[in-house]
């Protein structure tokens, strides 16, 4: 039987990408009209590294919201070989950071500042372990010998499992993965302290959709799509009902300038379609009564905030995925799925819900 409409409780997105000025203004409606909370990521050109800077920028996304927005920016630590312990405890506590940010340095966008070691940083995930803040790990391995496609089963090996077995009570979110490998070491952890977040792309897609015809930068993320079989892993897991697996879009904005180049940018901006992506994956897994604890529950129980209050009504009306979006300068952003029609559409919001 077909659904026709569906109910959830509004969602979070538990991994996001806002930029700052103009991109933020543009990227940030479609975020905030949807979700009710977002983690933030620190990535930015001078990166998130301290309180101060986490709650200038809290600040700059807040004066960019639209009026009326139901939407809490979640802010998150840059972690370098250099950051003060005290800093990132001083940070969570006084409510500054939400969670802390492991980026092997070099691994991905604006990466640079990253850990080279995790030696480096035992001091700092010490304290996080003591005060219960979650480690957010970009996990893929920057050994340059490493195949691109082997770097996320690589990092499990060589380093996640060395992080878990050195702090037992740390919380870790293992941020957009990608392959079997890591669904399964996810799901057989047992502990309640490890969990994943999964993006639309890579429930969709598998590698080939970034040749198909030529090469096509707009499916280019990292880590990067994976084979057929990795994208099935993925499914299974989202759709198992393990409360380790959740909604983080990673939706990651370019302009089309700097995806379209010799030297194509890494991200997809996804933020205006994912939630109908997700949703058009759930209903083909035959997975729709779990949607809600993936969108809207499992990450909220594992950060320990109480879920969303609001409802959010989706129809199963086609929708038209946007173009473009104009860029005050005349530059473009090309949504995830562009031009494409998808099943879902959201309809509406209900006033608040009893908890
Ligand atoms: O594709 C990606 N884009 N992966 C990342 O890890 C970073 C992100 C970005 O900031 O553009
Ligand atoms: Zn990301």
């Amino acid at each position: 039987m077909t659904v026709s409409t569906l109910t959830i409780r509004r969602p979070d997105d538990w991994h996001l990408h806002l930029r700052d000025g103009d991109m933020l203004r543009a990227v940030l409606p479609a975020s905030a009209s949807q979700y009710g909370r977002a983690i933030v990521m620190p990535n930015l050109r001078t990166p998130v590294t301290t309180a101060e800077a986490a709650v200038a920028y809290r600040e700059r996304i807040e004066s960019a919201l639209p009026r009326n927005a139901a939407f809490r920016p979640m802010m998150t630590c840059y972690l370098c070989d250099t950051t003060d312990p005290a800093e990132v405890r001083a940070g969570f506590d006084g409510g500054a950071f939400a969670a802390a940010k492991l980026y092997p340095a070099g691994a991905t966008t604006h990466a640079e500042y990253g850990v080279t070691s995790v030696d480096r940083i035992a001091g700092v995930l010490a304290v996080m372990q003591e005060i219960g803040m979650p480690l957010l790990v970009h996990g893929e391995s920057t050994d340059p010998t490493v195949d691109v496609f082997d770097r996320e089963a690589n990092f499990l090996r060589t380093t996640l499992t060395q992080i878990l077995a050195s702090y037992p009570r740390l919380k870790v979110v293992l941020e957009h993965i990608t392959t079997e490998e890591a669904a399964d070491f996810v799901m057989r952890d047992a502990s309640g302290r490890l969990a994943a977040t999964i993006t639309p792309q890579h429930l969709m897609f598998n590698r080939n959709a970034m040749f198909s015809g030529g090469i096509r930068p707009h499916y280019y993320c990292l880590p990067v799509l994976k084979r057929e079989h990795h994208r099935q892993a993925l499914r299974r897991a989202a759709t198992s009902g393990s409360p380790a697996f959740f909604l983080g879009t990673d939706s990651a904005p370019h302009d089309t300038g700097a995806k379209e180049s010799a030297c194509g940018c890494a991200g997809i901006f996804s933020a205006p379609v994912a939630l109908q992506a997700y949703l058009t994956v759930f209903e083909e897994e035959r997975a729709l009564h779990r949607f809600e604890a993936f969108a809207s529950e499992n990450g909220a129980n594992f950060y320990g905030v109480p879920p969303n209050r609001q409802t959010m009504t989706f129809h199963r009306t086609p929708m038209q995925v946007t173009g473009h979006i104009d860029l005050p300068d005349g530059r473009r952003l090309q949504p995830f799925l562009a031009g494409e029609t998808l099943p879902w559409s959201l309809a509406s919001f209900s006033q608040e819900i009893a908890s």
